[in-house]
């Protein structure tokens, strides 16, 4: 059975991604980058069945664990790529995601593995251009140095600012967030923090 639904879900990045054709009546698109067992992406995918959600995830197990969250509850607002979020964030027109997702991305905590870390300069370029105007990112970690970078980084992109006016709304988990499992396995140095970027227009 989930040999045959994948094909159907899986996004053909060989030629530009024509997404009003994989959803028409979408009111949003939205991504989830490296969604490891896909809970949280089906999670948000059930919630909101008038969104188009795309997954990214080379983990092959992690895809296998999403497509039965994807066939028990009979999802069909849901597309993945099987491989690195990078290419199909190339793939992307520009200005065509609503939201993006980074959840508890691997933290390569040890200083020279920093250079393994998701959140890097081309990755950066690449969310400012697929984002839409007033487009929201929302990235999670339980890791202090991964949050300090990733904030470092993201508001050092002039399109992108940091949505927090006061510690709890990144403190607390936001109200339409769905746990994930490597979240709940609590493995970080600090408790998970939730940082919610908006794309602006640069000045
Ligand atoms: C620590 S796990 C977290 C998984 C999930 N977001 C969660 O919270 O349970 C990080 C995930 O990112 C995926 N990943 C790493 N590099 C990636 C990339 N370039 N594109 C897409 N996913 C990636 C890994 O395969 C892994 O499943």
């Amino acid at each position: 059975m989930l040999q045959t639904l994948l094909p159907t879900i899986a996004l053909d990045l060989s030629q530009p991604i024509d997404l009003p054709a994989l959803k028409p009546d979408a009111t949003e698109v939205w991504l989830e980058i490296g969604f490891g067992g896909g809970e949280h992406l089906a999670a948000q995918a059930q919630r909101r069945p008038d969104v188009l959600a795309l997954g990214a995830e080379p983990f092959l197990n992690g895809v296998a664990s999403a497509l039965r969250h994807i066939e028990a509850a009979s999802l069909t607002n849901v597309r993945l790529h099987a491989g690195d979020a990078r290419d199909l964030l190339a793939a992307l027109p520009t200005a065509s995601l609503d939201r993006v997702f980074i959840l508890f991305p691997d933290p390569w905590p040890k200083l020279r593995h920093h250079k393994r870390r998701l959140i890097q300069p081309d990755v950066v370029a690449a969310l400012v251009r697929v984002l839409k105007p007033n487009g929201r990112l929302r990235f999670a970690t339980d890791w202090a140095n991964y949050a300090d970078w990733t904030v470092e980084r993201l508001t050092g992109a002039p399109e992108l600012v940091w949505t927090a006016q006061k510690a709890d709304d990144w403190r607390l988990a936001p109200q339409d967030h769905a746990p994930t499992r490597y979240e709940a396995k609590k493995l970080g140095d600090i408790a998970p923090v939730y940082l919610d970027f908006q794309r602006i227009s640069a000045a």
